[in-house]
C-alpha cells in the first residue's frame, strides 16, 4: 500500500483511457486525485493539463497521469509549468527512461494512439522506476530554471 497520491485527468479524448489507468492506480494501492473530464463531452486539454500541474505544485499530488486524444497538446500544457516535467510515453522503455533520466514527475498518453494495455504497462513502469540521479540531477536541475 502506497501513500503516494497520483492526480490523473483527461480530455474527451482520453476520458476511456483515464478511466482505465485508474483501475492500474487503484490495484497498486495509490490514493487517486481524479481532476476530470467527467464525461466525454468536449473540453479543452489545457484546462485538465493546467489542473494537474497546479495539484503537483500545491503538494495535493507527487505525481500525475494525463490522456488526450495524441496526448500532445496535454503534455505542451502541463511542460508550460517549470516544475513539470511531463513525458509522453508509447512504449515501456520510454516509460523507465523518463523516470531513470529524466525524473517525470507526469506520464502523459494519447487515448487515440496506444492501447489500454501497453498503457497500463507503461504506467506500473513509470510508477516502480526510480530516478537515478547522478550525472542525470544536474540536468532536471537545469529544467527548472529556463531562464
Ligand atoms: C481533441 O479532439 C484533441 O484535439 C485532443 O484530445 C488532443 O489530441 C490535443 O492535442
Amino acid at each position: 500500500m502506497s501513500s503516494e497520491t497520483i492526480a490523473i485527468a483527461s480530455d474527451h479524448g482520453g476520458f476511456e483511457l483515464k478511466n482505465e489507468l485508474k483501475q492500474v492506480l487503484s490495484d497498486l494501492g495509490f490514493a487517486i486525485l481524479d481532476l476530470g473530464a467527467d464525461s466525454m463531452e468536449s473540453v479543452d486539454y489545457p484546462d485538465f493539463g493546467y489542473a494537474v500541474a497546479g495539484a503537483l505544485k500545491q503538494g495535493l499530488a507527487t505525481r500525475g497521469v494525463l490522456v488526450c486524444g495524441s496526448g500532445i497538446g496535454i503534455s505542451i500544457a502541463a511542460n508550460r509549468h517549470p516544475v513539470i516535467r511531463a513525458a509522453l510515453i508509447h512504449d515501456a522503455l520510454g516509460a523507465k527512461l523518463s523516470r531513470l533520466h529524466n525524473d517525470a514527475n507526469v506520464i502523459v498518453f494519447g487515448g487515440r494512439m496506444i492501447g489500454p494495455d501497453l498503457a497500463k504497462d507503461c504506467l506500473r513502469v513509470f510508477l516502480e522506476t526510480e530516478f537515478e540521479g547522478g550525472r542525470h540531477a544536474r540536468r532536471v536541475d537545469k529544467l527548472s530554471n529556463p531562464e
